[in-house]
């Protein structure tokens, strides 16, 4: 049995960096939910919001600059605050002992950090004694290989087709206020103004999340792509479209996968039933299906719409929909958190 990653302790210090943010709110509200065993807690931001407050389980603390914090003493930091704050704040708090789990995107595709699902590969965690850091994936990364894995297990995967239809909430509280005043003002007969994302999206879907790559994909579609393949460990071959649409929480993807040797949707509905961390909702006559409506505020990843893809020998759809600031960042975050203070299941 390998050993714990963190001492046996009644508590540990915890610090959640971007506290005042989408994800580091919820990461607060899942650590209470889940009664995780938090000792000190610490509340980080920028400057801006240093001295707000911040409520956790019926207390009262005071938000702190992330520029004069001394991370001595932390057990486990959750850091959410951009990826450039995460490469310049996260060596230091792992240097001083603390484990780093890091939402942004610094460090998932370095071979010497993990990149973790604990659905998918746990095991992979064993990287993070070393260096003390541990990256979560993309929200929409996150929600497809809870699927793939199980379905991978029984038959093996040759290539995944993916569309997202994303979540405002992605692009962060700046982006939610957006749809909302823009919605707003169109309604009003106003026009929208356009400052966080990159076109109106009110009434609208812009198919652009994050920039433009040299090879005309987009890095938020580059991300699914590396990352899919990094996680599930094996070199599936991965094309993805990324789309923001006018919703406000939970994303969605219509996801084709072809198979290395027969699958049936029958046989593909099964596996996911009994799968870690999945809701099946696929009831074609009853006209049941996942929506985000119903996905926020929820932990499963859902999945419904399974069906043969008759076009293509050994495929098949599926359509995929979680909660991207819990599922597909916070509570992935605080389940890894986990791990580290119980140890990896043999
Ligand atoms: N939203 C999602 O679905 C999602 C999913 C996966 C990963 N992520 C990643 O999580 C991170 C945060 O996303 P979010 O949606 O929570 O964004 P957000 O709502 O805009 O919040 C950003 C947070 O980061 C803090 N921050 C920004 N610059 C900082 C600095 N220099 N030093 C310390 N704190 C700083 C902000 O603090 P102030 O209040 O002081 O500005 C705020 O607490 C990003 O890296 C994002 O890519 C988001």
């Amino acid at each position: 049995m390998m050993g714990k990653f963190l001492p046996r302790k009644d508590a540990y210090n915890v610090a959640v960096v971007g506290a005042t943010g989408e994800v580091g709110q919820t990461m607060l509200e899942i650590l209470a939910g889940r009664d995780f065993p938090v000792g000190d807690l610490v509340p980080l931001a920028s400057s801006r919001s240093a001295g707000s407050r911040i409520e956790f389980r019926g207390r009262e603390y005071v938000v702190r600059d992330l520029a004069d914090f001394d991370p001595s003493g932390l057990d486990i930091a959750l850091f959410s605050a951009g990826g450039d704050t995460s490469l310049e704040y996260t060596p230091r708090f792992a240097e001083c002992g603390c484990y780093v789990i890091d939402n942004s995107s610094a460090w998932r595709m370095h071979d010497d950090v993990c990149l973790v699902v604990p659905e998918v590969n746990p095991q992979a965690l064993e990287m993070a004694r070393e260096n003390h850091i541990v990256a979560n994936p993309n929200c929409s990364t996150i929600q497809m290989v809870v699927a793939l894995k199980p379905l991978h297990d029984a038959v093996p995967v040759k290539r995944v087709v993916v569309s997202t239809y994303q979540a405002v909430s992605g692009a962060g509280g700046r982006a939610i206020e957006e749809l909302a005043m823009q919605t707003r003002s169109l309604l009003a007969g106003n026009k929208a103004e356009v400052h966080v994302l990159p076109a109106r999206i009110a009434f609208n879907v812009i198919p652009h999340i994050d920039v433009f790559l040299d090879d005309g994909y987009t890095r938020e579609e580059r991300k699914m792509m590396d990352e899919t393949r990094k996680i599930m460990g094996t070199d599936i071959a991965v094309t993805a479209t990324a789309v923001r649409v006018p919703v406000f929480y939970s994303h969605a993807e219509a996801v084709n996968l072809t198979f290395e040797a027969p699958m049936t949707a029958e046989y593909a509905r099964n596996i996911l039933a009994r799968a870690d961390g999945i809701c099946v909702v696929d009831d074609p006559a009853g006209e049941d299906y996942p929506l985000p409506s119903d996905a926020a505020g929820t932990d499963p990843v859902w999945v419904g719409r399974i069906r043969d893809d008759d076009s293509c020998p050994n495929s098949l759809h599926l359509w995929i929909v979680a909660d991207n600031v819990r599922k597909g960042a916070a509570l992935n975050a605080v389940q890894i958190a986990e791990i580290l203070v119980h140890q990896l299941a043999e």
